[in-house]
């Protein structure tokens, strides 16, 4: 396989929600609201939001994604990427309510990592992932038997991102694998082949940028020695050969967000502001990756545009809704903050959740109500859990 990966444009067979308002319980995204949403033009939202969190107290915990709209995010007890709200989540015992405001897999990993006891709730149930709509159980089921049938699944161990469903999570702890995001992937798949053992190789779901990234920049692999496993063909695309030869087998998933920036903006930015430093997520494609200054998680970017000396630049390519409020955080300190591209960037199914839903979730839940609980069932829990739970054992 090349470096230079075409944005990844095979349609997936689930089309986008459009304003949560449709419904698809067969994917990751869930179904519509069923309450009656309060009107987003009512001007006293923020009130009741407020009125509604001082009912419940100590009883409520809110967790917050970095790329969640301004709106909800003010109402956030803490704001992390996905690794460090799953762990806020998993160290508030006492919160009878867990409010997520981010998306579907995350809520999933909360319940996993909470107790039965709590109920964690997710504003909008359709805001899901359209990466992780990329690799459903049944896909993957039949991946790992196209690596039998190869004589390759044995040696090979499974690696799934955070960004997956609890069933791919299952799948992975099942087959002695681990999870890992975007802070610790390279310590996760140096793990991973240390278990695979000499010539082992990793399955790598469902970001096929993030597992060429970190395999080719921070664990030093050639191109060469990964192979993309496309779901939708038979046997993923690939002979039993071209599997036998690679190390790593990567997913044919991608971030419909990420994937968009390219080449082109990247050196687009570097002709419109001399001296901007180049900082991008590494779910984007691996040329925007190798042409940037900068390559690092969420949290890895806040840390570093904190860091950043008064008159630097930074062209930031990752979520628009974080990038928009760094760039106001850091600007009365001299720093300018741009978005990567010309386009706007918006994750559509993180805006899901907004103040309408917030509102409805929050009042429904001081009324006693519980709404929109996600619960992963007990078998796939226990094998979600190992993955995890090997995820935050890594050394
Ligand atoms: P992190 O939260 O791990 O930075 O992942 C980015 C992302 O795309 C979340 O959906
Ligand atoms: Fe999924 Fe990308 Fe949105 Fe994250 S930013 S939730 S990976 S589509």
């Amino acid at each position: 396989m090349t470096t230079a990966q075409p944005l990844d444009v095979t349609p997936t067979p689930l089309a986008l929600l459009l304003l949560g308002r449709a419904s698809d319980p067969s994917s990751e995204r869930g179904v519509d609201c069923p309450g009656d949403l309060p009107s987003p033009s009512d001007p006293g939202l923020v009130e009741r939001a407020r009125a509604a969190r001082e009912r419940l107290g100590s009883r409520l915990f809110v967790l917050g994604h970095h790329y969640q709209r301004d709106e909800v995010i003010q109402f956030a007890d803490v704001t992390g990427d996905s690794f460090k709200l799953a762990r806020d989540a998993a160290a508030r015992p006492e919160a009878e309510y867990i409010v997520f405001c981010g998306v579907h897999f995350m809520a999933e990993s909360a319940d996993i990592l909470t107790s039965d006891a709590q109920a964690v709730i997710l504003p909008d149930l359709a805001a899901g992932c359209s990466m992780a709509d990329m690799a459903t159980a049944e896909q993957v089921a039949e991946a790992w038997d196209v690596l039998t049938d190869a004589g390759v699944a044995r040696s090979t161990v499974p690696v799934t991102y955070m960004n997956s469903s609890a069933d791919i999570k299952a799948f992975t702890g099942r087959h002695g694998g681990t999870v890992c995001t975007s802070s610790n992937a390279e310590r996760a798949l140096t793990w991973a082949f240390a278990q695979a053992g000499e010539n082992g190789k990793v399955l790598f779901l469902p970001d096929q940028h993030l597992g060429r990234n970190t395999a080719v920049r921070d664990l030093g692999l050639s191109p060469d020695d990964c192979v993309v496993y496309n779901p939708h063909k038979p046997g993923g695309g690939l002979t039993a050969d071209q599997l036998r030869r690679a190390r790593m087998i990567l997913w044919r998933g991608h971030c419909s967000v990420h994937g968009r920036f390219s080449l082109d903006s990247v050196e687009e930015v570097r002709a419109r502001i001399p001296g901007v430093n180049v900082l991008v997520h590494p779910e984007c494609r691996h040329e925007v990756v190798a042409a940037a200054d900068h390559v690092g998680s969420t949290e890895h970017i806040i840390r570093l545009l904190d860091r950043a000396p008064a008159g630097s630049s930074w062209a930031v390519g990752t979520e628009l809704n974080l990038v928009r409020r760094l760039a106001a955080r850091y600007a009365p300190e001299g720093k300018e903050i741009v978005f990567l591209d010309r386009t706007v960037c918006f994750c559509s199914t993180m805006n899901r959740i907004d103040l309408p839903h917030l509102v409805w979730a929050l009042e429904s839940l001081a009324d006693g109500k519980v709404v929109n609980r996600i619960q992963v069932d007990q078998d796939t829990e226990h094998f979600a859990r190992l993955a995890l739970d090997r995820m935050l054992a890594l050394p």
